[in-house]
């Protein structure tokens, strides 16, 4: 099929363009080619028997790079875009046209079913890092879908209930990441979700899907609808809407004509729908060109370094005058725990991916530890077996050994897409399993696996060395061993907070919600804002992320331009062997006049050095990103004021704080009849001019008598409901 012409569409063309042929595939017609779209994100499922959404039925084998709960640990934009493009050529190979990802709903609550596939609770991160992947699959030639597009950040009710968000939260934190991934990377496609965002369907939303996305951020794609979201396909269209997935839809297509036939839909709301489709659909058959080959070994290389420069060193005690990581060579080891042997690297639902391998990690440990290397599983996942000889058995294990490494954490169907968590604890069995073992063996490390933030609190003072490989795909067990052996120096970060208790986070009382509507009632403090705001004690602090070499962040200097402000630290590697270290950016504005975060991920930028080497790095921190949304104005402002500037290498080890002024735009509301005296007072020209007409009011001795100051007390007061408390009335108007 050759690219499609210019020429406008039938009214049964754009209708019929406008739903899928299939499960997976568009139609052909109007000179627009059929092309596949498969999930996603972190590998290509392509199926090709019985087709489902939610994972049940097998897809072709595809290389399982990191889930985005992984990938984002390594706080890496180059790795994201490398892993990227890779995955692009692999959709390429498997004539996939746009691949179903990437997924970038901030982690609201750590029991959100699907938060494997979410990058992280923070706006910035995540969209920096998904804006990455965009670009590298779409330099491929395959187009990606930009999803759940917006507010779908619980599974419960996912295809019915509302997501009712305050706007500044909705602007500033759910959809910040979705701004910035349009803005930057311009995806092929957006995937309007199955939820409402404050009492309207997404799929006919008309200010997400128009104003929004393609007013103010100047998206050019298609709108493709989650699987099923549509509800109300007129409408959906009306909205913005451009291709409803899955096909075909014969009555659909048919309302739609009608529908135009009468007056009820705009012909140019079909019309672009359709050519919403076609152009899509030229550019992937432009994509298609060129050679279509993948390198399976090679792909599964770049996933074991891919996930390795994910793993986050949580801690790394002494024992014996000597950190417990990387294991001592020769030293004997017993490995425990059903993971070692059958990992767990990615999550559950319609993401699940046939991988083309997996590395076993008590394999690859044996592979490159020069020690003696045993292994016990301690317990299982299902249920089978007799947990306490399974427990004494492991004990024993590790009692005998030198070192004891543990690997726990969830079972793929403790947490999946489709429902979300009631409780954020590891299994019974194995914190008890854990804190046995480490009653026996002083060296004790912990090796972590799970799609969503697990408490670790119970686990966390009793061994001292822990490594969270959250979910990493089919290189995971290579990763794993290559950081405990220290072929690798681990240098990922935690992309979420590790609260002490569930009731501490921030939704704890709001989440999922009831009847139908999740209340985000939190606010704008999530994740880290939320834990800083409230001062509450954390196991893992977001950014968190050790190294077997130490870091100095040294000699802050900022500046504020147009453009933002620049911030300046020296790193120094002060240990020795070569590491990376992720410096990050938290801003707050001390003195704002609206609410605002204590301090927020603002920026952040990777350093790699050998031991000793010293460098200058510059993070810039854009106008956009220190702005706030001004519900009034319906626009951003960028405060003026005096900005602080904190870096550190996680959100509380902060080692430089600066302050800097920046010159922003002071806010001026046209006066009305609604302006309150308070912000006409706050306003010197509007204070003088205003002060007569007040008298006596205006003098801070007026409400003497009252015991109060009178103009704070009327602060609140519209200025046209004035008169009826005195002000501008003459005498004779009183008597
Ligand atoms: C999921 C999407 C996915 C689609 C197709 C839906 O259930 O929410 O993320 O891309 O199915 O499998």
């Amino acid at each position: 099929m050759t690219a499609s012409t210019g020429d406008p569409l039938s009214p049964e063309e754009a209708a019929a363009l406008g739903s899928g042929a299939s499960f997976w595939t568009t139609e052909e017609t109007g000179g627009a080619a059929s092309f596949w779209l498969a999930d996603g994100p972190h590998g290509v499922r392509k199926q090709v028997g019985s087709p489902d959404h939610l994972g049940l039925s097998a897809s072709e084998p595809a290389t399982c790079f990191p889930p985005a709960v992984g990938l984002a640990q390594s706080w890496d934009p180059e790795l994201a875009a490398e892993v990227g493009a890779a995955l692009g050529r692999e959709a390429h190979a498997q004539g996939v046209g746009v691949l179903l990802g990437p997924g970038v709903n901030i982690k609201r609550d750590p029991r959100g079913g699907r938060n494997f596939e979410y990058w992280s609770e923070d706006p910035v991160l995540t969209g920096t890092l998904a804006a990455a992947w965009v670009r590298g699959v779409q330099g491929a030639g395959v187009g990606t879908s930009l999803k759940h597009f917006a507010g779908n950040e619980a599974e419960h009710d996912r295809m019915r209930a509302s997501s009712d968000v305050d706007e500044r939260p909705l602007r500033e934190v759910y959809l910040r990441a979705f701004q910035r991934v349009v803005e930057e990377a311009q995806p092929w496609t957006v995937m309007a979700g199955y939820n409402k965002v404050n009492g309207e369907y997404v799929s006919a939303n008309s200010w997400l899907l128009t104003d929004v996305l393609r007013g103010e951020w100047g998206f050019t794609g298609a709108v493709v609808s989650d699987w099923g979201a549509v509800a109300d396909r007129v409408a959906a269209v009306a909205a913005g809407l451009d291709l409803q997935m899955p096909g075909p839809d014969p009555d659909g297509d048919a309302a739609l004509v009608a529908a135009v036939g009468a007056g009820r839909l705009d012909a140019d709301a079909l019309q672009r729908g359709g050519r919403k489709v076609r152009e899509l659909a030229d550019r992937v058959v432009a994509g298609r060109r060129g050679a279509a080959t993948v390198d399976v070994d090679g792909h599964h290389e770049l996933a074991r370094r891919a996930a390795a420069r994910c793993v986050v060193l949580l801690r790394n005690d002494l024992v014996g005058g000597a950190p417990v990581l990387p294991l001592a060579p020769g030293a004997s080891i017993a490995v425990i725990g059903e993971f070692a042997e059958l990992p767990r690297f990615q999550g559950g639902g319609s993401s699940h991916v046939t991988p083309t391998q997996v590395d076993v990690p008590v394999e690859q440990l044996r592979d490159r530890h020069t020690g003696d290397v045993s292994f016990v599983r301690g317990f299982t996942t299902d249920g089978s077996g007799d947990a306490d000889a399974l427990r004494a058995e492991a004990v024993a294990a590790a009692g005998a050994a030198q070192v004891a490494v543990v690997f726990v954490g969830l079972a793929a169907r403790q947490e999946s897409e489709g429902f979300d968590r009631v409780h954020i604890e590891l299994p019974a069995d194995q914190v008890h399993l854990v804190r046995e073992v480490a009653a026996v063996q002083p060296r004790t490390v912990l090796v972590l696996s799970h799609g969503g933030v697990v408490r670790l609190a119970p686990v966390a003072d009793v061994v001292p060395a822990m490594l969270d490989g959250a979910l990493l795909g089919q290189g995971a067990g290579a990763a794993l061993a290559d950081v405990l052996v220290g072929a690798v120096n681990p240098a990922g970060k935690l992309a979420e907070t590790v609260p002490l208790q569930l009731q501490d986070v921030p939704a704890y009382l709001d989440f999922p919600g009831e009847f139908s509507r999740h209340r985000y009632s939190e606010g704008l403090h999530v994740g880290h804002r939320w834990y800083d705001a409230r001062n509450l004690g954390v196991t893992f602090p977001f950014g968190h992320g050790l190294s077997y070499t130490t870091f100095d962040v040294t000699g802050l200097e900022v500046t504020a331009g147009e453009e933002g402000i620049t911030a300046t630290v020296t790193v120094t590697n002060t240990g020795d062997r070569a590491g990376r270290e992720v410096v990050q950016c938290y801003v707050g504005v001390p003195g704002s006049a609206v609410q605002r975060p204590v301090r927020e991920l603002t920026g952040f930028v990777g350093v790699t050095l050998e031991p000793g080497e010293r460098r200058p790095v510059s993070v810039l921190l854009g106008r956009g990103d220190l702005s706030y949304w001004h519900p009034v104005l319906q626009r951003w402002v960028l405060e003026p004021g005096e900005y602080e500037v904190h870096v550190g290498v996680s959100s509380r080890d902060l080692r430089a704080t600066a302050l800097v002024e920046v010159r922003g735009e002071e806010v001026r509301l046209p006066v009305s009849e609604e302006t309150t005296l308070g912000e006409l007072m706050a306003d010197p020209e509007a204070a003088a001019a205003v002060a007569p007409m007040l008298g006596a009011l205006g003098s801070g001795d007026a409400g003497a008598g009252l015991g109060t100051d009178m103009v704070r007390m009327m602060a609140s007061i519209p200025i046209g409901r004035l008169r009826a408390f005195g002000a501008g009335r003459t005498a004779a108007e009183d008597s």
